[in-house]
């Protein structure tokens, strides 16, 4: 008899990505992916930790699944990614019905643990290795496990590198992730070859920190750097669009600037996180840059492709966070003018230095300067969408039924429209835009553009 499999992601696209390699691992082993939570066998939490928010809920879907299991004795929970990484075993003590905690590095040996708990070798399941250098082993892996026989997906994310060296003082993924490690070039190249060859139009480049790719590399003696891999992704036929994340200003090269300039399939769009508008705060926060080379970092890339959608990450209530540097946030928001944001209260995460900082920010404090913020930029998505009315642009579909069709702009803007088409997932279509939203458009199917 088959058995289900239901696996719940929460956090980054690294997490998705390793959500993927957990499917096609179980599908090996007989298992069916589900949609519901109460059809399976087996559910698995891919968990976050970046924020505390990002980890309750967590403990929260846990305290549910622990009613389902009372019903259905024999399911099977496991608790994977960055909270199975940070908490170990103390998971088992809080969460008394988790079965498995697999570590961020571990994916692999899941069909492993699940067959010892099946065989009733063991009560409890657990791998990670957070005192051992984190390996290259799931990089060698993805290759032979990307199940090359099953229908591909319009887009992927293809891992460029491992783990972050950074230590910024807020942030967790060197604890969860690991020291930084860079994917062989060779690798990267054969798996975007592979994922072509099965009909993937889109590719996403992967890593907490690409711009570094190619700085710290143990695996394999490897010059490379970040713009020449982006450069030779793009120039491998079938590429249509090309995205990668994430990055950081203070690595960020004018190299790596002018091939939104020079590569046509690399999508116009820049997610560049400044975390903060303060020099004073960012020098807490142990990022490398100024306000000003931000600030400069942005013009550049904007002569180079004037139409670019440049998005950020911003934490308000920093510790020692004061009204006047949130108000040097404010003012930084209002001269880049982002196309959108992703931004977040301050909260201490296990072994992070400023945990430790006395000057913490009252939460409600913290909740009036992110609102503040966030109406701000809601504003200014909306202005900078309406830019795009009258245009005719150029999508990639996502979905199409028969309440209508979605497609994405190289600029990441989602594009709702109706007119009725057989376009497919991954088709290109050009489309008008008649209505601009705070967090979409609107638009009419327009008749290619001459090439
Ligand atoms: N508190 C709040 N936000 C955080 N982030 C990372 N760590 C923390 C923290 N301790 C945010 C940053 C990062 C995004 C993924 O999450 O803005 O870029
Ligand atoms: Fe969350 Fe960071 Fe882990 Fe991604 S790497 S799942 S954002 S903690």
């Amino acid at each position: 008899m088959s058995k289900h499999v239901y696996i719940k992601t929460f956090g980054c696209q690294m997490n998705e990505r390793d959500s993927e390699i957990m499917e096609q691992l179980l599908a090996q082993s007989g298992y069916i992916p589900v949609a519901d939570q109460t059809d399976a066998d087996l559910v698995i939490l891919n968990t976050c930790s970046i924020r505390a928010k990002a980890e309750q809920k967590v403990f929260s879907l846990l305290g549910s699944l622990r009613k389902q299991k009372q019903g259905q004795p024999e399911l099977r929970i496991a608790v994977a990614g960055c909270v199975a990484q940070q908490e170990g075993k103390q998971i088992f003590r809080r969460m008394p019905h988790v079965d498995i905690v697999v570590g961020t590095q571990q994916l692999y040996q899941l069909p492993e643990m699940l067959g010892r708990l099946e065989r009733k070798e063991t009560a409890r399941e657990i791998s990670c290795n957070l005192d051992k250098e984190f390996s290259i082993p799931p990089f060698q892996r993805l290759l032979k496990d990307d199940a090359p026989n099953q229908p591909a997906d319009f887009r992927k994310f293809v891992t460029i590198m491992q783990g972050c060296n950074n230590y910024c003082s807020y942030c967790v993924v060197p604890t969860t992730r690991g020291r930084e490690i860079s994917r062989p070039v060779a690798d990267i190249r054969e798996e975007v070859q592979l994922q072509v060859n099965r009909g993937v139009k889109e590719i996403t480049l992967l890593g907490q920190n690409v711009n570094s790719y190619g700085c710290t590399n143990p695996v394999a003696e490897n010059p490379t750097g970040f713009a020449d891999l982006l450069k030779m992704v793009a120039a491998v036929p079938g590429v249509q669009r090309l995205r990668f994340t994430t990055s950081n200003p203070q690595d960020l090269s004018t190299e790596l600037m002018q091939c939104f300039r020079d590569l046509p399939n690399l999508c116009p769009h820049f997610h560049l996180p400044v975390q903060a508008g303060s020099n004073a705060v960012l020098k807490r926060m142990h990022r490398k840059y100024t306000r000003e080379l931000y600030l400069e970092k942005v013009e550049e890339l904007r002569s180079y492709c004037p139409g670019i959608a440049i998005c950020t990450d911003v934490i308000v209530g920093f510790p020692g966070e004061t009204e006047d540097d949130f108000a040097l946030t404010m003012d930084l928001l209002e001269r880049v003018r982002f196309h959108g944001s992703f931004s977040f209260k301050y909260s201490d995460r296990p072994h992070t230095r400023s945990a430790e900082f006395t000057d913490k920010v009252e939460e409600q404090v913290k909740g009036e300067r992110l609102q503040h913020f966030q109406s701000r930029q809601d504003a200014i998505s909306l202005e900078r969408n309406q830019e795009f009315l009258d245009k005719k642009i150029e999508v990639m579909i996502e979905s199409n039924t028969s309440t209508g069709t979605q497609g994405r702009t190289g600029s990441n803007h989602i594009v709702h429209f109706s007119t009725p088409t057989n376009l497919r997932p991954g088709d290109l279509a050009w489309v008008t835009i008649t209505r601009a939203g705070q967090h979409s458009l609107k638009g009419e199917l327009a008749p290619p553009e001459a090439s």
